[in-house]
């Protein structure tokens, strides 16, 4: 569990992520995923207007990237998976976006398998499956140390009725 308090520098966060050394050590073909949250510095409509997860589902698609990104209550959650050699290098990138701060991993590392094979990004741009609505409704707790399974739960949940940006 890579979770870390919030408060910390969104710099010293970025340098933990970047070294955090599950991908560092992974070889280029691994498949390996990340799982992060961080706090949103525009409103999910000035996201949305700017066509980024439009943008996002085309470089990930060239990429061989799969994922699904949660916007809630100011906050992304993100799941991104695909080949070591892919992930890295937008991984860095996800850290130093001026579109957020506090990037905060929350999970990661080698995986045998896809969870989100369908989706180049998926995204749900709707209120109707909240993350705070779904944890209550299922009596799960976002806080502890089974963090990263609740929330990655809850991110297949909301893809089943999401929507791939065109
Ligand atoms: C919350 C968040 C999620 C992002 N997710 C992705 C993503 O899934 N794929 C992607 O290519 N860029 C994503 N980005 C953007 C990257 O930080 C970076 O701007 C982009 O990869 C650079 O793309 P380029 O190679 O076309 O310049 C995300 C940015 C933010 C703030």
């Amino acid at each position: 569990m890579y979770l870390r308090p919030n408060g910390q520098s969104a710099r010293r966060d970025r340098q933990m992520n970047t070294q955090a050394g599950t991908l560092r050590a992974s070889t280029a073909g691994q498949l390996v995923s990340v799982l992060y949250r961080s706090h949103a510095l525009l409103s999910r409509d000035a996201f949305e207007a700017s066509g980024a997860p439009a943008q996002f589902a085309a470089n990930n698609r060239l990429r061989g990237i799969t994922g699904y990104l949660h916007i809630e209550d100011g906050m992304f959650y993100q799941h991104l998976e695909g080949e070591a050699g892919a992930i890295g290098p937008l991984w860095n990138a996800i850290a130093a976006d001026p579109r957020h701060r506090d990037v905060t991993e929350i999970g990661g590392g080698a995986i045998a398998t896809r969870r989100f094979d369908r989706w180049a990004m998926g995204y749900n741009a709707s209120d109707h499956r909240s993350l705070f609505d779904w944890t209550a409704r299922s009596g799960l707790s976002l806080k502890g140390r089974h963090y990263a399974q609740v929330l990655t739960a809850f991110l297949e949940y909301a893809s089943a009725g999401a929507r791939v940006p065109a």
